[in-house]
């Protein structure tokens, strides 16, 4: 990818790794339109429904899935925020977010969940399963992985930046 007008970053990983702070930051910083994936699936009416028992929409994914792929068609400079795994869309880069362990419990226990959906959620960072399930289908040289901490978010964003500016550099040779 070689092409500097054309930039469109995935930032992804489990829930409460910095997923949406981080995207909003970046996307100021680069300079690209910033897309929170849960806003647009309610803005649009992208669900079958809502799941009680696990308190969550129940996403229309193959609606979401044509939608995204338009807008991605459209827009190439933009920079969107989700937990989901979507595959098929034209992305440039997929940045999965890591969090250690304990700081993310802190993150996830500030909120509203059950333990049974905390447990759940440090168990999937554990495996590292959004990793698995995107290089199904990406190819693993779009994809890198980001720890995210505690630090400055200029820091995690910076890094990114970084890694994008060398990848532009090796593909461009
Ligand atoms: N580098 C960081 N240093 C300190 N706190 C951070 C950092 N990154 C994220 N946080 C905090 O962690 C919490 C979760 O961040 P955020 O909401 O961006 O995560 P998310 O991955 O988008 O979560 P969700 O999947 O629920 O949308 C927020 O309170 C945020 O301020
Ligand atoms: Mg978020």
């Amino acid at each position: 990818m070689s092409d500097s007008s054309v930039l469109r970053i995935y930032i992804t990983g489990t829930p409460g790794t910095g997923k949406t702070i981080i995207a909003k930051n970046l996307s100021y910083n680069l300079d690209l339109d910033f897309l929170e994936i849960n806003d647009l699936i309610i803005e649009e009416g992208l669900y079958l429904g809502y799941d009680i028992d696990r308190d969550t929409l129940i996403v229309d994914d193959e609606l979401l899935t044509q939608n995204l792929f338009k807008k991605l068609k459209a827009n190439k400079k933009i920079c969107i925020s989700s937990g989901m795994v979507l595959l098929g869309l034209p992305i440039d880069y997929i940045i999965i977010l890591h969090t250690s362990i304990s700081i993310l419990r802190k993150r996830l226990e500030s909120r509203d969940y059950s333990n049974e959906k905390i447990e759940s959620n440090l168990e999937a960072e554990i495996m590292n399963i959004l990793f698995y399930e995107f290089s199904e289908f990406y190819p693993q040289d779009i994809m890198f992985e980001i720890q995210n901490d505690d630090r400055n978010i200029e820091d995690t964003c910076n890094e990114i930046i970084s890694i994008i500016g060398k990848h532009h550099l090796r593909v461009s040779k």
